[in-house]
């Protein structure tokens, strides 16, 4: 079957794919949910499935010890930490929160939040994060733009479907020029563990926490669905020197939506180095081996990814990304057409590093297109 131009798959659709190729979900690697393909820990399975009847406790309504846990792993205090039933129901409060008005956003990224300051009754302003640029925000543009009464900077760092990062300097600059002109700025660090560093810490080196200690106007947002392998365990959190702001979205969020599962499962994951450090390394040995191949080919084009995906230009005649992913899929392998992000058309693709031999197989069937 050919792809329709109204189907477009996004990482989570496994069961559409089902249903337009039928191809069965448990078939289909996907590349395209930027997930770590190391699965969880053994340490991690053991230990939960050893504690399911913490199920018949409701959890901490205020989830001290997995703050507590948070603040270790990421170099904060419990007090600047909230947690949240993935990043998407913090984008959420924190957009009904803040209720900007109008919001700036450098695009291409992630979806969610458009649509979030939209429902909210906000106005969205795009910013095109030019190819030219590699994809890196302007700061001196994003200060003349802001003048005219924004309320809200949203970033993603590093950002989705980019895989480019905006380093502490520059967010300092960025975080200056708002908090002179009354800027929230709300930066989602859903990928920044996989960030090569040589810190104390995975993130260090791009992650903005530092920052909120100096900075009222930042929030920053993270989760476990992609670095920790768990989309299904529902478990994110946002970090703020803002106490006001904690109070609100407190206020504002559902009592225990975060499982008495999830909260055991994350005070067990953040602690777990072993498995942060393996992870680390194999995404980095990935990431390194793959764009050294793609790099090789005439066919496409990218920018050095920061994060755990790269996002890839065709440069070939009469091949789109509609049909490289139609190609993949009949493989089993699912990538990610970006022709409906904002800015980027079908000579984009994006897909995420798994483990070698998945990544050999994906190779070889974009090969057999672009070369
Ligand atoms: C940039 C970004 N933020 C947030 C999310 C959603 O994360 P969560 O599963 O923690 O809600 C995604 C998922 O694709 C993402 O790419």
């Amino acid at each position: 079957m050919k792809l329709q131009n109204k189907d477009h798959f996004h990482g989570s659709d496994l069961e559409k794919i089902e249903e337009v190729y039928g191809i069965r979900k448990e078939d289909i690697i996907s590349f395209s949910d930027n997930v770590n393909p190391l699965g969880i820990s053994r340490h991690l399975r053991e230990s939960l499935s050893a504690h399911l009847d913490a199920i018949t406790s409701y959890p901490d309504r205020e989830y001290k010890e997995l703050r507590k846990t948070i603040a270790g792993y990421i170099g904060s205090r419990m007090e600047c930490i909230a947690v949240g039933n993935g990043s998407t129901e913090l984008i959420s409060l924190a957009v009904r929160v803040l209720q900007p008005k109008r919001a700036l956003l450098p695009e291409p990224t992630y979806s969610e939040y458009e649509r979030e300051i939209t429902l909210a009754g906000g106005e969205l302003v795009r910013c095109e994060l030019r190819k030219e640029r590699g994809f890196r925000p302007d700061i001196d543009e994003l200060e003349e733009k802001l003048t005219e009464d924004f309320d809200l900077l949203i970033l993603c760092n590093p950002n989705n479907p980019t895989s480019q990062a905006i380093l502490p300097d520059q967010m300092r600059r960025l975080l200056e020029i708002c908090r002179k002109k009354n800027v929230f700025v709300m930066v989602d660090e859903t990928y920044v563990e996989f960030v090569p560093s040589k810190g104390l810490r995975p993130g260090d080196g791009v992650t903005s926490v530092p920052l909120t200690e100096e900075f009222e106007n930042l929030l920053i947002l993270r989760g476990t669905s992609k670095f920790f392998s768990a989309p299904g365990l529902r478990l994110g959190y946002a970090v703020t020197g803002n106490a006001d702001l904690l109070a609100k979205l407190g206020k504002l969020q559902n009592p225990w939506t975060i499982s008495s599962l999830a909260e055991m499962a994350g005070r067990l994951m953040f602690r777990d180095g072993e498995y942060i450090r393996r992870t680390r390394e194999a995404i980095s040995r990935e990431r390194k081996r793959v764009c050294g191949i793609l790099g090789s080919w005439d066919s496409v084009e990218f920018f050095e990814p920061a994060a755990n995906f790269v996002l890839v230009h065709i440069l070939k005649e009469g091949v789109t990304a509609g049909s490289l992913f139609d190609h993949c899929i009949r493989q089993g392998l699912m990538i990610r057409d970006c022709s409906t992000f904002a800015f980027l058309d079908e000579t984009w693709f994006r897909f995420c590093f798994r483990t070698q031999e998945e990544d050999d197989r994906l190779l070889a069937a974009l090969e057999e297109v672009l070369n």
